[in-house]
């Protein structure tokens, strides 16, 4: 991060979210290891996904003025979050960001962060 400006406005705030989130989800929703423990409507899980990440990065706390406190290890219990499915929602974070170029440094850093949330998501060994 540069001075006081947070990710969020350094990657292009609403504009670029808009633009990636989209992305990051039609990968997760073809991907043959997510299909099974996505609830189907995956354009209402993009829109919270978008509201949550605005905040993530830094942007207006869109999500915790929707759905409280974010308690995201908590909402993920009902789901079996195992390392390959960890992997395969990363790998399709990462093809997002490349896609849309977001801006360096900013694309690795805002990477590994949500690598280390990803980990803390994981609930189940291998099935
Ligand atoms: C580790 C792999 C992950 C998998 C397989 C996964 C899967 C899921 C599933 C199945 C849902 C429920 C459907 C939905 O409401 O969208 C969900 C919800 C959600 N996920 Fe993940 N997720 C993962 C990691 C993450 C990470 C790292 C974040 C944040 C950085 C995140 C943020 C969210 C949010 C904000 C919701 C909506 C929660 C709500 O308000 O109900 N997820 N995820």
């Amino acid at each position: 991060m540069q001075g006081d400006i947070s990710l969020y406005e350094a990657i292009g705030g609403a504009d670029t979210l808009d633009q990636m989130i989209p992305i990051m989800y039609k990968y997760i929703q073809t991907h043959p290891d997510l299909i099974p423990i996505f609830p189907g409507d995956f354009e209402e899980s993009a829109r919270k996904q978008y509201l949550f990440l605005t905040q993530f990065l830094g942007g207006p706390s869109l999500y915790t003025e929707e759905r409280g406190h974010p308690m995201l290890r908590k909402r993920h219990l009902p789901f079996e979050i195992t390392p390959s499915r960890r992997d395969a929602w990363l790998s399709c974070v990462k093809k997002a960001l490349d896609e849309v170029e977001v801006i360096e440094p900013y694309r690795t850093i805002i990477f590994k962060r949500l690598s280390m949330t990803a980990e803390h998501m994981m609930n189940s060994p291998e099935s």
